[in-house]
Formats: structure tokens, C-alpha cells, sequence
């Protein structure tokens, strides 16, 4: 294919995700290294171009490593209790002092217009205030954590005005207290606190950690965030990353992504490639999603038979099911089967069949669909899979944008030409693996 088609592709591709994200709400905390790293310059571009594409944009700055380098200037320890530093009363205005040099230095690549860049003479709008009131975060186990504090307060209402303004919010990891106290405030608490306040739509942390080097895209859920942080191994400096997505996520809000930064464009693959490129933390799986057992049959019955009745899956008798059971992925929430995909595969072939796709009406356009079929495609390709095929009347656009295609002279494997009734009409979709 000749680039200009490549372009052409890739454009196409990214269009679904740009009318997705429109107008929505994205917190972003991106780390003080990242600020001052060779990268951030292509990243200061690709916020650019966000707020342009119409994202509602809130951006925090993380303050850490400065934070470090101030104190050890100035001879005073680096003292942390639970990973959270004690602000002390001589370390504060040094905290301030990094804080804010940062969050100039940020304002100022942010007001550069790029020049030699794609998005060369656009002009960002960005607005900070004191959104955040914050508290002591008191005496922990004995140690008194003096100006180190938590979030008491987010004026949402506020950031939301600005936001639809088209501006773009930055926030400090600062907080100001009712008593008028400033508290350095732990920058990726602050990030879950702001996007569970706007209940925004992606909490994205740009920042070493979770996505290091993961060359593929990953999706986590909130149970293997937790027993992430059962598992010893887990490096503490994660811990807080974790907690606040799996909070965030319980909270409303819709995803959380950690993006490489060393990744030149990484944020951009993450929000406009269907594959991405960091990992995101979903709701998906909430409650699990599991292998069916025989047990399931009769939950599957009750998801599918509705769907049966009214024509857009073709009927499956309990026999059927039980037979087929091991082909079958399903997800539980409060012992009830919400969603169901089956991935048959013909013994004779490297072709699989995606069938009984059905995901409850309660809980479709949350992405389950999408997330059941990852995860069939996923154990098709260990097992062999090189190509699924799928019948349909009535869903083939879904399947469409699934990376399928129609196609009108796919010979099916004999097992399912015996039960194949054309009288349905079925659409014929075709995917290689
Ligand atoms: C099709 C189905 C499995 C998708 O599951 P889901 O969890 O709702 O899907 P996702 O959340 O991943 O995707 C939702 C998107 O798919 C779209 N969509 C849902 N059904 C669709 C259909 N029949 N045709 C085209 N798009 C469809 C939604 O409008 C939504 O798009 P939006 O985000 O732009 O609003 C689910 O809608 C379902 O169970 N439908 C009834 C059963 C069925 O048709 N099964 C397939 C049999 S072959």
C-alpha cells in the first residue's frame, strides 16, 4: 500500500474515535520529568491538537522530582511516611517554589503557538485558580504530615464553566484550605479526586509506571488493579497509581489510561488507534468475566432467549448450549450472566465462528460487546485462529467496525453448512487474526 493510501487509512480509522471523543472530559496528569523531557514538546503538540479536535481538557502537573532537587539544593531531607512526603514547615515555601517553576515552565510550552509543528500558530487558552481546597492530612500512625495535605474540596462547577469555554484548565498540586493554608497535595490523588468531581470521561496519567515499554496495548480491570495490590512484588511507588484508577473507575468514571511517555505519540495511539497503545483500566469485567461452565447454561438461556424471540440471534435449544458450553466466554455481575460470546471452532480448520453475541440491555454501549470479542479473538489467535467469521442480520455494522467485512462467497465449513438456514438472510463478516 502506498503511504497516501496509509494516510488515508489511518485516517479513516482515527475518524470513529474523533466523533467519539468530542466534547468529552479528559483529566491528564503528566509528571514533572515528562514536563522537562526531550518528548514534551510532541506532547505539548498533541494536547494542542485534543483541545482543538473539541476534548474538554483538565491538566495536571506533577511537581515530584523538582520538589526533590529543590530540597536536596537547599541541604533539607526528602522525609516520606506511607510514599507521601512530609511538608515540613521549612521545606513548604521550597515545595511552592518548585510547584510553581514548574507550572511556569508548562504555561510557557503551552503558549509557544508551535512554531514548526503541525499545529503551528494555534493558541491554547490556559486557565488556573484555587479549584482546589484542601486539609491537613493530620498525624498518620504517630507522624504528623504537617503542610503535606489531602483534598477536602473540588469546585467542579467552576472547572466545568471554564471547560465549556473551550479553555484548558492546569492545576498545581497545590491546595488552598477555608483557613487560608496552602497544602502540597500528592499530584495523582489530585488527578483521581478532579476526574471523579467532573465525572469525566478518561482519567489518562502520562507517566512512567504501569505502561513502561509495554510495546502492546492492555487492558486491565479493577479486580486485577486490585490484586495487583495484594501482590508484594507490585513496586510501592505504583500503589497510588492503582488505587486511584480502580476509584476513579467505581466512581463513574468511564476509563483510565497510563500512557509511556518515552512513546513519541503515545497518548494520540491511545485515543485514536483502535488497538491503542498504553493500558487502560476499564469497568469491563466488573464482576468477571470467565470461561461458562454447565452451570451457566441456564443464565446464558435467560440473556439470549429474548434475543431469540425477536429474530436477531438464531435459536439455540438448552442441549445446543450445554454441548457448546467450553466455547463460551461469559460476564457475571450479581450472579446474573449480563454478557455472552461463543468462539466455535471447526477441528478441521484454522476458522473459528463468533456466535451468541449478546450482551444484556442494561448494560450495552458500555463496551462489553467490544471487550468479549478482544478477548475470543485473543484465545482464537493461541489457539491457531487465523481467521472468524460471524452470521448476522442485523448487527453487521457493529462487526463492521470491529475490523470485519462483508463477504458474499465465503464458503462455510461443512459442521455449520449443516445447520446453516438461509431463509434468515444472514450477512456473512469475515475477519483475519
Ligand atoms: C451488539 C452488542 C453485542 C454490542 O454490545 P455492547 O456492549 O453494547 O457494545 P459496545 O459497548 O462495545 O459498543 C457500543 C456501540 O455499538 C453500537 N451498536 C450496538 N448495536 C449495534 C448494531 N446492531 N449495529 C451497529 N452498531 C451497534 C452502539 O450504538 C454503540 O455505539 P456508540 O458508542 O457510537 O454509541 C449488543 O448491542 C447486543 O447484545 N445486541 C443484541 C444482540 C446482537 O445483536 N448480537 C450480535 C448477534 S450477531
Amino acid at each position: 500500500m502506498s503511504n497516501t493510501q496509509d494516510y488515508v487509512q489511518w485516517f479513516r480509522g482515527a475518524a470513529p474515535y474523533i466523533k467519539a471523543h468530542r466534547r468529552k472530559t479528559f483529566v491528564i496528569m503528566i509528571t514533572d520529568e515528562v514536563i522537562y523531557s526531550d518528548r514534551f514538546i510532541g506532547l505539548v503538540h498533541d494536547i494542542a491538537l485534543l483541545n482543538h479536535l473539541g476534548i474538554k481538557l483538565v491538566i495536571l502537573h506533577g511537581s515530584r522530582s523538582s520538589i526533590d532537587s529543590h530540597l536536596a539544593d537547599n541541604k533539607l531531607d526528602s522525609r516520606f511516611h506511607r510514599n507521601i512526603r512530609i511538608t515540613d514547615t521549612a521545606a513548604l515555601p521550597l515545595v511552592i517554589h518548585a510547584i510553581n517553576e514548574v507550572k511556569t515552565y508548562f504555561e510557557s510550552q503551552l503558549s509557544t503557538g508551535l512554531p514548526n509543528t503541525p499545529m503551528s500558530g494555534s493558541e491554547l487558552s490556559l486557565v488556573s485558580g484555587n479549584f482546589v481546597t484542601g486539609m491537613p492530612l493530620g498525624v498518620i500512625d504517630g507522624v504528623d504530615m504537617q503542610h503535606s495535605g489531602k483534598v477536602r474540596a473540588i469546585k467542579h462547577e467552576a472547572i466545568n464553566d471554564l471547560l465549556a469555554l473551550n479553555h484548558v484548565v492546569l492545576l498545581s498540586n497545590l491546595g488552598y484550605s477555608r483557613t487560608g493554608e496552602v497544602f502540597n497535595l500528592p499530584a495523582e490523588e489530585l488527578a483521581g479526586e478532579v476526574a471523579r468531581a467532573l465525572k469525566a470521561d478518561k482519567l489518562i496519567f502520562v507517566q512512567p509506571g504501569i505502561a513502561d515499554g509495554d510495546a502492546q496495548a492492555s487492558t486491565l480491570s479493577t479486580r486485577q488493579c486490585e490484586s495487583m495490590l495484594e501482590d508484594s512484588a507490585t513496586p510501592g511507588e505504583l500503589t497510588s497509581l492503582l488505587q486511584q484508577a480502580i476509584q476513579a473507575i467505581q466512581a463513574q468514571v468511564k476509563r483510565v489510561h497510563f500512557i509511556d511517555p518515552r512513546v513519541d505519540g503515545g497518548l494520540l495511539l491511545e485515543l485514536f488507534t483502535r488497538d491503542g497503545y498504553g493500558i487502560m483500566v476499564t469497568n469491563l469485567f466488573y464482576e468477571g468475566s470467565r470461561a461458562a461452565s454447565i452451570d451457566d447454561v441456564g443464565g446464558i438461556l435467560s440473556l439470549i432467549e429474548p434475543l431469540q424471540d425477536s429474530g436477531i440471534l438464531v435459536a439455540r435449544s438448552r442441549e445446543q448450549v450445554e454441548l457448546e458450553i467450553s466455547h463460551f466466554q461469559v460476564i457475571e455481575k450479581d450472579g446474573m450472566i449480563i454478557a455472552c460470546i461463543a468462539c466455535i471452532q471447526d477441528s478441521k480448520d484454522d476458522t473459528a465462528e463468533i456466535a451468541c453475541l449478546a450482551v444484556h440491555e442494561s448494560y450495552q454501549g458500555s463496551g462489553l460487546g467490544n471487550q468479549l470479542l478482544q478477548f475470543a479473538e485473543d484465545r482464537a489467535i493461541k489457539s491457531g485462529i487465523s481467521r472468524l467469521y460471524t452470521l448476522t442480520t442485523r448487527t453487521s455494522h457493529w462487526f463492521i467496525e470491529h475490523g470485519f467485512t462483508e463477504s458474499g462467497d465465503f464458503d462455510l465449513p461443512e459442521v455449520k453448512r449443516a445447520t446453516f438456514n438461509p431463509e434468515r438472510g444472514s450477512k456473512i463478516l469475515l475477519k483475519s487474526i
